[in-house]
């Protein structure tokens, strides 16, 4: 049976303080999650450690948003795998279309960062989507082909999740319908040697469409921004009615 998997993707959002209020209000709403479902919580690096104690004990995992090729180096501003894993970090994501788009992430990057991450025991969340311009040319199976072909280059696929998330759905409120998504990530499926590599669909996901969004049959989880944080909101989303 393929692990489902939700997460919570905070981006560049709440303090420490902030995160530790989001954790207590947060850590009850998770007793009813059946045995198969993993729940994660991808914070900003400054709030990891605190809620990693404060989690202890707990089922929800955590996770990083960025991890660094290198062990360790002169890479400013980058972190590595064992100061991830040394602070109980789980999951990270890598290649999110922001840090493809702001921060310069390629494909080969995505790459190199996928084996540290698989390196250092983590599970990295590769993402993977395209922008309206493609979809709009018809190059959705292309571009999201590539991405998984250089993404997953030498990659162990039995220690993996991947995250289909198109651009123009995030953040926007403009949610993929839900049959398309399951279309879009039956086709990366078929790409994959591993068949039950759990498979997140992202993109405006929201206490109104999860339930919608959980019961197509390629969709595993999903990997949520907005949605995620306030608890009361990201409580219904892990608790999705199926
Ligand atoms: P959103 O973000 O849920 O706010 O659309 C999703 C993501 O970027 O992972």
């Amino acid at each position: 049976m393929r692990k489902i998997v939700i997460a919570g993707n905070w981006k560049m959002h709440k303090n420490q303080a902030e995160s530790l209020a989001f954790v207590q209000a947060f850590k009850s709403e998770v007793e009813n999650v059946g045995e198969n479902q993993e729940v994660v919580l991808c914070a900003p690096f400054t709030s990891l450690t605190a809620m990693s104690k404060s989690l202890h004990g707990s089922k929800i995992k955590l996770g990083a948003q960025n991890i660094h090729w290198e062990d360790e180096g002169a890479y400013t501003g980058e972190v590595s795998g064992n100061m991830l894993t040394e602070i109980g970090i789980s999951y990270v994501v890598v290649g999110h279309s922001e840090r493809r788009q702001y921060f310069g992430d390629t494909d080969e990057t995505v790459n190199l960062r996928l084996k540290a991450a698989q390196r250092h025991g983590l599970i990295p969340i590769l993402c993977v989507g395209e922008t309206r311009e493609q979809r709009d040319a018809g190059e959705i199976e292309n571009v999201i082909s590539n991405q998984i072909k250089k993404g997953l280059a030498e990659i162990d696929q039995s220690n993996l999740i991947i995250a289909y998330e198109p651009i123009w759905s995030i953040g926007s409120g403009d949610t993929c319908e839900s049959t398309e998504a399951n279309r879009v990530i039956g086709i990366i499926r078929q790409q994959l040697d591993n068949k039950d590599v759990p498979i997140q669909y992202g993109g405006s996901v929201k206490p109104k469409n999860i339930d919608e969004i959980m019961a197509q049959s390629e969709i595993d989880g999903a990997l949520v921004g907005g949605a995620s944080l306030d608890p009361a909101s990201f409580a219904r989303l892990v608790n999705y009615q199926s």
